[in-house]
């Protein structure tokens, strides 16, 4: 047998992380990373978070796959949400060492499909409820029944609190929840459309989409960011810090990434959901000071590489102050993203094509 090339020796993989690779048409969603702009179906992303519900900027998502009837969304995703509770019961008896993002991908296992609720509204209306009931059980509380009258964003926060919130608290988070609706051919939407490309089901296509969004490289990172800003503590801290954590050759959580070589526009969109929330969170001065902070570190520790602010640094300062706990940080990045990877999954079945690529073997040669 020849001996594999060390692999310090081999030459750079140009394909590593596909980058620049088109590897989908969509009507979809479009991200521009040169001029930061995300558009969803025709409108910039400013134009409907904050503009428009959850349900309606799904529906305008969805319309290329049958969904016309704005009208009927909101109560179809509450229909949903009573149809999800069913499940409930199950995670409560699993294993109380399953996190959040665990018992609700067990939830979404579970959830029976019938011809009643199409797959996508029954699965994005079921996230929220499951995100909801696996946060009280391991938090040791009753899991509250949805209300299938009410919004996702208000519905969704009293199922976690108990009682209605007020508005500004599930406008914002109507906010987030349009604002992450879809992004392009991200890791985890390439994941939902290589599992539907297969013909499996929307269950596992969201499964598989969900363990791809889990890893910190994606949407794990507003955690972190919180860390940072709680490590930090003081406006005072924060050159100190950030450059000690530059100088380890850590990554700034909240920074960076693989398209966008300017701000990321999601960010300002969640930063003007602030505003709903009124403007003593001291926590949100120390936040932008931070930001600032950082941005300069990185111009300078990494001047030919743009590093500016994503989606994930005021993810984590908006969910916050909505009062959100950082473990749900995730969990409800997925339930947000969920009808986006439907969407892209139905498309890619539209194409009836395998996605199948093809990789180069550079390993050992049989004598
Ligand atoms: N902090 C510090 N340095 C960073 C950085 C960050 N947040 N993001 C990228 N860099 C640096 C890398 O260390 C690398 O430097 P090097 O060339 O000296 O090794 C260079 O920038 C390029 O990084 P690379 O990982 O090749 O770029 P990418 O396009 O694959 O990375 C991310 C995109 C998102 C994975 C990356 O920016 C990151 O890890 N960000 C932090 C996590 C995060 O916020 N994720 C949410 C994304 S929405």
């Amino acid at each position: 047998m020849t001996e594999a090339p060390n692999p310090a020796q081999m030459l750079p993989d140009p394909t590593a992380g596909l980058e620049g690779v088109v590897a989908a048409t969509t009507r979809l969603s479009d991200v521009d990373g040169q001029n930061g702009v995300l558009i969803l179906r025709g409108r910039k992303i400013e134009d409907l978070a904050g503009v428009v519900s959850f349900e309606d900027a799904v529906m305008h998502l969805w319309q290329d796959f049958g969904f016309t009837d704005a009208a009927s969304m909101a109560r179809a995703f509450g229909d949903a949400r009573m149809t999800a509770f069913d499940v409930v019961p199950l995670l409560e008896g699993a294993s109380s060492s399953l996190d959040v993002y665990e018992r609700m991908q067990l939830g979404l296992a579970a959830l029976v499909l019938n011809k009643d609720l199409p797959a996508p509204i029954a699965i994005s209306g079921a996230l929220p409820v499951f995100l909801a009931a696996s946060h009280r059980i391991a938090t040791g509380l009753k899991p509250i029944a949805p209300d299938a009258g009410l919004t996702t964003a208000v519905d969704l926060l009293r199922m976690l609190v108990g009682d209605i919130q007020p508005s500004g608290y599930s406008d914002a988070l109507d906010r987030y929840l349009v604002t992450i609706l879809d992004h392009g051919l991200n890791a985890s939407t390439f994941t939902a459309r290589v599992i539907g490309s297969t013909q499996a089901d929307m269950k596992q296509a969201i499964l598989g989409a969900m363990g791809a969004l889990s890893g910190p490289l994606h949407g794990g990172a507003p955690g972190p960011v919180l860390d940072m800003i709680d490590a930090i503590g003081q406006p005072e801290n924060a050159a100190a810090w950030i450059t000690d954590a530059l100088d380890r050759k850590e990554r700034l959580m909240g920074f960076g990434h693989r398209i966008y070589r300017t701000r990321d526009p999601r960010a300002d969109v969640l930063k003007a959901g602030l505003q709903l929330l009124g403007s003593e969170n001291p926590k949100v001065q120390l936040a932008e000071n931070i930001e600032n902070e950082a941005l300069a570190a990185l111009k300078r520790a990494k001047p030919d590489r743009p590093l500016d602010t994503n989606v994930e640094f005021y993810t984590a300062v908006l969910l916050d102050a909505i009062g959100i706990d950082r473990s749900l940080f995730t969990p409800l990045f997925a339930t947000g993203r969920t009808p986006g990877w439907c969407a892209h999954v139905l498309e890619q079945q539209q194409t009836g094509k395998l996605i199948r690529p093809a990789s180069q073997y550079v390993g050992p040669k049989p004598d």
